[in-house]
């Protein structure tokens, strides 16, 4: 069973995560694992953080001369920031809107928020990253990749080939996801990422922040992960957990989604044929288990909750309405959730590949 958890605060010394599960023998780097973290970090729209973060990693067990040994992998990474905020604590007495600050407050019985601030804030997706990149190393040596790209922001739409044809051909997939690593905004149409930014720019200068809408697609998963004999087994249910469990993620679709409730059953599944089936409206997944097609999410990202121009809010300690806490923070990091929905995805994925291989050594 591959597993992981994660451990540290926003400017607190660091993120740690341990990684449980992974097989031996897979070679890795800490190069590469830098250049996946740095995919997270970067993206127009994100704040000044990202520039004060460099994620140099210490992986301080798990990998020995560049394999991994089979033992938890434990990944360190300092949080740079950790020096301005030493010794100062900026308590958060207006829970903003949007944020875990309310009801963390309420439920861990504290004075003000920073201390849920702290923890539910998006920094602890770089120890989902770290892992992410190990379970994408071991799906690489069965051909299997994850990627992603962005095809919203805001109000504006990216113009791609039609979602059947995103999801069906790896070609495309492979080209869309090219296209969106050359992009600010991490989407595959440039004119789009060009308005996308300056509807970024707009709401940075109203201080007010964006979502959007981002696609992972799975290519090469073999048949038959995940299983329908249980709940808990079922693919689309452990992918949609994972997604959905990325901070500010509202909304999830596989294949046509939502959309196919819209058609007749005839034009809504996939018919089968040999070598590949015609369409991919599934997106991958029938009966909790993939199927061979590409394994297709759409997932959508509610607004970044810290407002430079911030909503009504109660003062927890007077009891008197205000301005909602307000500090540095991304005006829209829709580029970067979509980077952290990859290892999500990877990491469950090659859960799933374990079961079915077995998973000592690879
Ligand atoms: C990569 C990433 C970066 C984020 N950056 C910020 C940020 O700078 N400020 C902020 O208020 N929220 C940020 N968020 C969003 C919040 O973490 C999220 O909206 C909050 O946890 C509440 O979402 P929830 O209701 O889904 O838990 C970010 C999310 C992600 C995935």
């Amino acid at each position: 069973m591959l597993r992981f958890i994660t451990a540290g605060e926003s400017h607190g010394l660091g993120i740690t995560a341990i990684l449980d599960g992974m097989p031996a023998g897979v070679e890795v780097s800490d190069e590469e694992l830098s250049f996946e973290l740095s995919r997270r970090r970067k993206g127009y729209g994100r704040g000044k953080r990202a520039n004060i973060e460099d994620d140099q990693v210490m992986i301080t067990s798990g990998v020995s001369d560049g394999k991994t040994t089979g033992a938890p992998i434990c990944v360190v990474i300092p949080n740079k920031d950790h020096v301005n905020w030493k010794g100062r604590y900026v308590p958060i007495l207006a829970p903003r809107p949007g944020h875990a600050d309310f009801a963390g407050m309420v439920k861990y019985g504290f004075d003000d928020c920073r201390p849920v601030a702290e923890r539910a804030s998006a920094r602890e997706t770089a120890g989902r990253v770290a892992c992410g990149y190990f379970a994408k190393k071991l799906l690489e040596k069965e051909g299997i990749k994850v990627l992603s790209w962005v095809v919203q922001i805001g109000p504006i739409s990216a113009e791609l080939p039609p979602a059947d044809k995103r999801m069906l051909s790896e070609r495309e997939a492979e080209r869309l996801f090219e296209l969106a690593e050359a992009s600010e905004v991490r989407c595959p149409d440039f004119a789009a990422s060009e308005r996308m930014k300056n509807l970024i720019d707009e709401a940075r200068e109203k201080g007010d922040t964006l979502g959007g809408v981002f696609e992972v697609a799975v290519l090469n998963a073999p048949p038959g992960l995940g299983s329908y004999v249980q709940w808990d087994r079922r693919l689309d249910a452990r992918l949609a957990a994972a997604v959905m469990s990325i901070q500010g993620i509202k909304g999830l679709e596989f294949g046509m989604g939502f959309k196919l409730s819209e058609v007749p059953g005839s034009k809504a599944h996939d018919p089968i044929s040999i070598p590949n089936r015609p369409s991919n409206r599934a997106g991958g997944i029938e009966g909790g288990m993939s199927n061979g097609e590409i394994i297709f999410i759409r997932a959508a990202m509610k607004p970044i909750p810290t407002l430079q121009t911030p909503l009504s809010s109660v003062n927890v300690k007077t009891k008197e309405e205000c301005r909602a806490h307000a500090e540095r923070s991304d005006v829209c990091a829709v580029g970067s959730a979509a980077v952290v929905a990859e290892s999500m995805v990877a990491l469950v994925v090659a859960d799933a590949l374990l079961e079915v291989r077995g998973g000592d050594r690879w």
